[in-house]
């Protein structure tokens, strides 16, 4: 392939199962990717030759088991530019990462008034925190428009800073509508008009289709996931500016982010270790390690460059199919389509096109905000991985074409 990359396909066994009977075509990686072998490998190595508790044990297990975590945390600096791997905190996900900055920074730093800036296309994870701390604090949210195309309305965004902002706080690729959002330009308005306005990115999609640099991006803390980025689930990172992270207190209490405790007061350890408290995700976070590992092997520029090829491919194959709508075309767009049908309820659609092996998902795509701006209940999404090739996609295409000529 420049369908190049489609040979990948052969690294990810569960790609390789049938899925009712039929050969699997998953477009769900926006949900949730499927992991390589040596991902599998990884954590099956680290269970069955040296697993032990880190950061805690003088054996040579603990030892030999902590050096692997923390060359992960080495990893994630690199990969998207970190200045150190200090600079990583290890969370559950970007959820979790985004409850902290809502929870260390914002609630300790904001006061009833100040306003957070977010965007109409937000994930439920970016907004819900925020909403959580307006009932708390009583600070005020302010919410960026789209156009039509689904891009940002920059000149609204413009307009709603003001001497009330503290947090501006967007996604960078939308997960609905697969707008790449110009994350480096509105951080750099955005400090321009302020440079005590902290930002943060949302980067779950972003991450995965391209490289990233948050020097570059300019932001404050940035936020991604392991299970989009072909790694396991329930690890994910918070990166922020040390001196920023150093400073807020910690999330969670317990063991493991403490340098003394006793009933007269505790002492907490510097970042990013305060914000790790109780036994992590150990095991997930060497699979993680082994996935940034298989990427960069790969190569992000690589990925890139074959993800826009099996877009431009499906969205010319999805053209030919007749009363399908689509949400977000904007000219920066990454691998994700969201259409509804004039002839057919999303939710039957996707039946059929479970029938014949194809993994979609349909819905709010967790934004509903979103889709109440833009008057529909939701939309089926299909979503490109690095796997993704051309006989996805003309399997999707038939697929569709058959659920067409069954509910029409
Ligand atoms: N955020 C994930 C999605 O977009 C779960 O489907």
């Amino acid at each position: 392939m420049s369908n190049a990359l489609a040979t990948y396909r052969a690294d990810f066994p569960a790609l390789n199962e049938p899925m009712n009977g039929k050969r699997l075509a998953y477009m769900d990686s926006a949900s949730s990717a499927q992991k390589p072998q040596v991902v599998i490998d990884a954590m099956n190595d680290v269970l069955t030759h040296s697993y032990a508790n880190i950061h805690r044990g003088l054996y040579a297990n603990s030892q030999t088991t902590t050096q692997l975590y923390e060359d992960v945390r080495v990893k994630l600096a690199n990969f998207i530019n970190a200045n150190s791997e200090n600079e990583i905190v290890f969370t559950r996900n970007s959820t979790e990462a985004m409850n902290l900055v809502a929870q260390s920074w914002a609630r300790n730093i904001l006061q009833a008034g100040d306003e957070i800036i977010l965007t109409t296309m937000e994930h439920h994870a970016n907004i819900v925190p925020w909403q959580i701390l307006e009932e708390q604090i009583g600070i005020q949210l302010k919410v960026v428009p789209i156009l039509e195309d689904g891009s940002l309305d920059f000149g609204a965004f413009m307009a709603l800073l003001s001497s009330k902002t503290k947090l501006v706080t967007l996604v960078h690729i939308s997960n609905s509508l697969g707008t790449v959002n110009p994350v480096r330009k509105i951080v750099k308005a955005t400090k321009n008009f302020d440079e005590n306005i902290i930002c943060m990115i949302d980067g779950s999609q972003s991450a995965v289709h391209s490289k990233v640099d948050v020097q570059d991006l300019g932001c404050d803390f940035f936020a991604l996931t392991g299970h989009k980025l072909y790694g396991p689930n329930g690890v994910g990172i918070l990166w922020g500016k040390f001196d920023l992270l150093n400073s807020m207190p910690p999330f969670l209490g317990g063991g493991d982010m403490i340098e003394t405790v006793s009933f007269d007061g505790t002492v907490y350890k510097a970042a990013p270790f305060k914000f790790e408290a109780g036994t992590p995700a150990i095991v997930e976070v060497i699979g993680l390690g082994a996935a940034i590992d298989y990427l960069n092997a790969i190569g992000m520029d690589a990925i890139a460059v074959h993800e826009k090829e099996m877009l431009n491919y499906m969205v010319q194959k999805l053209g030919t199919i007749e009363g399908l709508n689509f949400y977000g075309t904007a000219q920066e767009k990454a691998g994700i389509i969201s259409f509804t049908a004039d002839w057919a309820h999303i939710s039957d659609i996707a039946m059929i096109l479970d029938q014949q092996g194809v993994a979609l998902r349909t819905g709010h795509h967790c934004c509903m905000p979103l889709m109440q701006e833009l008057g529909i209940e939701g939309t089926a999404r299909a979503s490109i991985g690095l796997y993704t090739n051309k006989e996805d996609i003309d399997q999707l295409v038939s697929a569709l074409e058959k659920a067409k000529e069954m509910l029409s």
